[in-house]
C-alpha cells in the first residue's frame, strides 16, 4: 500500500499530496499509483520462479488505460470479458496471444473479434457451456480460422462464507463455467472438431479469498480432471492450466478480524497453485492466473468532500459527495472500506463515531460506520477503491462520472475529464425525440 500520511497531516499517495489532487480534479475522484501496481505484477511473476506463466491482468477491476498500459510494460496478459474490454487491452500493448477471453454468453460479434485479432486469434476464448461449442465452431468457420479455445471447467465447490455470495462462481448453482460432470464430454467435443484447437483448462472459483485455501481445492479439482484426461490419452494439446483469479484484499489494513498477516499474498496463491500443479504432474503446463482485484485495489483511493453534516436525536450523519454510483461495493456486497481525512490524522482519543452516506437517493447509499473527528474534515479518502470501483460506476440520479486521477513517483500523469452535466441533461431530454 503507497498511501502515507507526512508529517504535517497530509495524506500522499505515490507521494503526491491528496489535497493537491482534488485541487486538480475536484471531487468525487479516484486516484491511483501506478508505480505501486507495476510493483505488484512484478512480483507476482516472480513467484514463478522463472516457470512458463502468465499474469492474465482481468481487466474489469480496473479498465483506465494507464493502468492496463502499466500491466502490458510489466509483461502481463489480460482477462476480458466484453468485446471492448479486448479492444481496451490490445491498444493498450497487450499482445493478442496474452489474451484469454471468459464470458457466459459472448455475442457472435464478440466471437469473431476474438478470432480476427492478430495472426491467430486471441490466446484462448474460454468455453463456458457445451452449447457455446457449436457456436464457436460455427464463427470459425466464417472466419476460416482454427480458434484457440479453453474449457473453465466449474469445479462445483460450495464455499459457504469462505467469499460474498455475489462473488462466488465454483458451485453448482452457477451459471459460470462447464460443470464437473459435462466436462469431459466438453472436452470430447472440442476435439473432434478441426476449426477447434483445446490449448487451456481453466477454473475460476470466485473473487476476494481471504485464505488460499478455496483457490488451492478448484485449482486441485483442475488439475485431476487434466490429469485423469491425460492418462485416457485425450488434451495431447494442452499448453496451459489457468487457475483464474480470485486473491482477496485485507480492506480492514489489518484492524479488521481477517488482520493483515492473515490474508496471504498474492505470490503465496501462486505458490500454492504451483505446487499443487506440481504434485498433479502437469509440470510441462504453464500455469496462468487471472488476477484483478489484488493487483489494483490497495493503489487506489475515491477522494470526496464532506458536504454537510446531519446530527439528529437517532443519528449522526457525515455526508459526501461521492455515493454508491461512485463506489458500489458496498451497497453491493456490504463491502467495508475505510475513511480517512485527508488533512490530519485521527486522534482516537477523540474521534467519534460518523455514519458516512453519499448523496444518492437509496438506503443503501451508505459506507458504514467510521471514526472521524467531531469537527468533521472537508475532505475523505476512501481507501483501497483501485478494484471494481470506476468500473462499476454509474450514472445513476443524474450524476457524472467520477474522475480518474493516474499518478507515479511524485507526480500526476494525467486525469481524466468530468463529463458536463449539461450533456446529460441534453441527451436525457433528447430520448425518444424523433
Ligand atoms: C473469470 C474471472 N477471472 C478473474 C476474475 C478476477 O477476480 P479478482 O479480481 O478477484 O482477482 C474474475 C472476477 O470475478 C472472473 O470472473
Amino acid at each position: 500500500m503507497s498511501i502515507s500520511r507526512d508529517s504535517s497531516g497530509t495524506l500522499r499517495l505515490a507521494g503526491v499530496s491528496l489535497s493537491e489532487v482534488t485541487a486538480v480534479t475536484g471531487t468525487p475522484a479516484y486516484a491511483y499509483d501506478l508505480g505501486a501496481m507495476a510493483a505488484g505484477a512484478r512480483s507476482l511473476k516472480d513467484a514463478f520462479d522463472g516457470r512458463p506463466h502468465l499474469v492474465a491482468y482481468a481487466l474489469k477491476a480496473n479498465t483506465a488505460g494507464a493502468v492496463v498500459r502499466a500491466f502490458a510494460a510489466e509483461g502481463c496478459g489480460a482477462d476480458v470479458v466484453s468485446g471492448a474490454e479486448l479492444l481496451v487491452a490490445l491498444a493498450c500493448g497487450i499482445a493478442p496471444d496474452h489474451v484469454v477471453y471468459n464470458g457466459v454468453a459472448k455475442l457472435d460479434g464478440e466471437i469473431d473479434q476474438a478470432l480476427s485479432t492478430g495472426p491467430r486469434g486471441i490466446g484462448a476464448i474460454l468455453i463456458e457451456s457445451v452449447e457455446e461449442i457449436p457456436r464457436i465452431e460455427a464463427r470459425a468457420l466464417a472466419a476460416g480460422r482454427v480458434a484457440r479455445v479453453g474449457v473453465r471447467l466449474n469445479p462445483s465447490l460450495d464455499l459457504v462464507g469462505a467469499t460474498h455470495a455475489h462473488i462466488a462462481t465454483g458451485h453448482d448453482r452457477a451459471k459460470f463455467g462447464v460443470p464437473r460432470a459435462d466436462a469431459a464430454r466438453a472436452v470430447e467435443l472440442v476435439e473432434a472438431s478441426p476449426r477447434l484447437e483445446l490449448v487451456g483448462m481453466t477454473a475460476h472459483v470466485g473473487s476476494h479469498f481471504t485464505t488460499a485455501q478455496p483457490y488451492v481445492d478448484s485449482a486441485r479439482v483442475l488439475f485431476g480432471l487434466v490429469q485423469s484426461l491425460r492418462t485416457a490419452g485425450r488434451a495431447r494439446s494442452l499448453r496451459f492450466v489457468d487457475t483464474g483469479g480470485g486473491f482477496g484484499v485485507d480492506y480492514r489494513g489489518g484492524e479488521g478480524s481477517e488482520g493483515a498477516s492473515a490474508v496471504p499474498q498474492p505470490a503465496d496463491f501462486v505458490r500454492a497453485a504451483r505446487a499443487a500443479q506440481q504434485e498433479f504432474g502437469l509440470d510441462d503446463l504453464a500455469l496462468y492466473v487471472e488476477p484483478g482485484r489484488c493487483l489494483v485495489a490497495p493503489h487506489g483511493v475515491l477522494l470526496a468532500r464532506v458536504i454537510q453534516t446531519k446530527v439528529t436525536a437517532t443519528g449522526r450523519w457525515l455526508m459526501i459527495d461521492a455515493g454508491m454510483n461512485d463506489l458500489l461495493r458496498p451497497a453491493l456486497y456490504q463491502a467495508h472500506h475505510r475513511i480517512v481525512a485527508l488533512e490530519g490524522a485521527v486522534d482516537p482519543a477523540t474521534a467519534i463515531p460518523w455514519r458516512v452516506v453519499g448523496p444518492v437517493c437509496e438506503s443503501s447509499d451508505d459506507f458504514g460506520e467510521h471514526m472521524l473527528p467531531r469537527e468533521p474534515p472537508s475532505q475523505v479518502a476512501i481507501l483501497d477503491g483501485g478494484a471494481y470501483g470506476f468500473t462499476m460506476a454509474s450514472e445513476y440520479n443524474g450524476r457524472q462520472l467520477p474522475v480518474e486521477a493516474f499518478l507515479r513517483d511524485g507526480r500526476i500523469l494525467g486525469q481524466t475529464r468530468r463529463a458536463a452535466v449539461a450533456s446529460w441533461v441534453e441527451e436525457r431530454v433528447r430520448a425518444g425525440e424523433r
